[in-house]
């Protein structure tokens, strides 16, 4: 089979995410052979550098064989089992050590099986804890240019145009306040404060803030400083209003430390992780939270006060361990202190990028870099064509709409990152170029 014939066969049977599939009449479809580390490599014998973590889930390369072998493990003992009224091994281990990493006093984890999910899930604990306290509260609060996933729950607290526009009749009532502008602390005060008056007009109304800490992905890789989660988490509490971490992105260390919310060092009412949680190998989301959430469920058999969500794949056995491999490379490999090299390499490279005329911006959170190009139409498909170049030259980057961002797998070398530099530039100087 060549790539040809694979993407025949998928494109007679295949409908596929985030595309329109008309597109695929002159793009051709990459049809992947195998993994292997940071690379992919396709059925022509060509291959990739993942650049993106294939949708910022891989953490430890492909196949990774640490991780390969505690899945085989796990195959050999229990795959799967119902986790009403039954638990194994590898969700209660996991769940010690997830209490253990996450921020002091987050103590409970519920289990879903991806990110949206796990959105759905705390958005309605929220709501419903607040029920159970005696308050109506079903307004919840997000910041603009937020995304949290594309559940209709989750697309009400998102703030993406074209993702959430045409389901607008569906949706659960949300409103925005204004994310900070940029990466400093004045910018991250003044969206403070534009949340403190929100919540002076509404907050009764108000069940949970949810935020994406530090950097919000697919609205455009836009990033800020920490002292915002501080203030936001404040204001929370004064009004009591629930504060969602949405670290389904950001967790596992993209933005230097483990988790975003240790950079503010908050507590929040639910962390919420999924992606590189099973280092980008299996389905599996979590929502952490504390045990004053917790407490406002627990008490005799009551149906209108428990709980009652559930997926058939909560708690997967193979995901879990997954995940409990992906914590033992942190642990055994210092990865946190290690990628420190990393996150200095990439500052220096997007250096490069300051000189060009088309480049509005380029910024940085740990292990996402991105490069915000200016004057370009949005219908000029500018983000395509980057990928298109780079994809040419072996380099796998996925622009969103006219931000082009790196976030590679934490095994990526200097060199090869440096690599994919080399490949943007080459795209910015031939596309850019012809063009602006
Ligand atoms: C911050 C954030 N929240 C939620 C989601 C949704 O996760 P999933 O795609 O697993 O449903 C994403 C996915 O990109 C995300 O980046």
């Amino acid at each position: 089979m060549n790539n040809l014939e694979m993407s025949k066969r998928d494109l007679d049977v295949l409908w596929h995410p985030c595309t329109q599939m008309k597109d695929h009449e002159t793009i051709p479809l990459v049809p992947i052979a195998k993994g292997e580390g940071i690379y992919l490599h396709d059925f022509d014998g060509n291959r990739y550098i993942d650049a993106i973590s294939s949708w910022w889930v891989n953490l430890f390369g492909h196949c990774n064989p640490y991780i390969n072998g505690k899945i085989i493990e796990q195959l050999s003992r229990l795959e799967h089992v119902i986790l009403a009224g039954f638990t194994h091994e590898s969700v209660i281990r996991l769940s010690e050590r997830l209490v253990a990493l996450s921020p002091d006093g987050l103590t409970r984890c519920f289990y879903a099986d991806n990110g949206s999910s796990a959105i759905e899930v705390a958005l309605k604990m929220s709501y419903h804890a607040h029920k159970n306290r005696g308050t109506e509260r079903s307004l919840f609060v997000s910041l603009t240019d937020s995304y949290h996933g594309e559940t209709l729950g989750a697309l009400s607290v998102g703030d993406v145009a074209l993702y959430k526009e045409t389901y607008e009749p569906l949706l659960i009532r949300a409103v925005q306040t204004p994310s900070p502008s940029n990466q400093t602390p004045e910018a991250a005060l003044e969206a403070a404060d534009a949340f403190r008056i929100l919540l002076q007009e509404r907050g009764e109304e108000i069940a949970a803030l949810i935020v994406e800490p530090l950097v919000q992905g697919a609205g455009g890789m836009k990033m800020y400083h920490p002292l915002f989660l501080s203030e936001a988490k404040k204001i929370c509490q004064e009004f009591g209003v629930h504060f969602i971490a949405d670290e389904i992105l950001v967790g596992f260390g993209r933005t230097g430390s483990m988790f975003a919310c240790e950079q503010a060092s908050i507590t929040p009412d639910f962390l919420i992780l999924s992606k590189g949680l099973t280092g980008g190998y299996l389905p599996l989301s979590v929502v952490i939270t504390t045990e004053d959430i917790y407490g406002a469920f627990y008490c005799d058999y009551d149906p209108a006060r428990s709980f009652l969500h559930s997926h058939s794949y909560t708690g997967n056995a193979l995901a879990c361990s997954a995940a409990n491999a992906t914590l033992d490379l942190f642990e055994t490999n210092d990865v946190i202190t290690k990628n420190q090299e990393t996150i200095t390499f990439m500052g220096e490279q997007l250096k490069r990028f300051e000189m060009f005329g088309c480049v509005k911006e380029s910024r940085q959170c740990g292990m996402i870099g991105a490069v915000e190009l200016q004057g370009f139409d949005s219908r000029e498909r500018i983000g395509l064509k980057i990928h298109r170049h780079c994809l040419e030259k072996g380099v796998l980057v996925r622009p969103l709409g006219s931000v082009i961002y790196v976030m590679p797998p934490y095994v990526i070398s200097l060199e090869e990152l440096k690599y994919v530099f080399d490949a943007i530039e080459s795209a910015l100087r031939t596309i850019c170029a012809n063009e602006n």
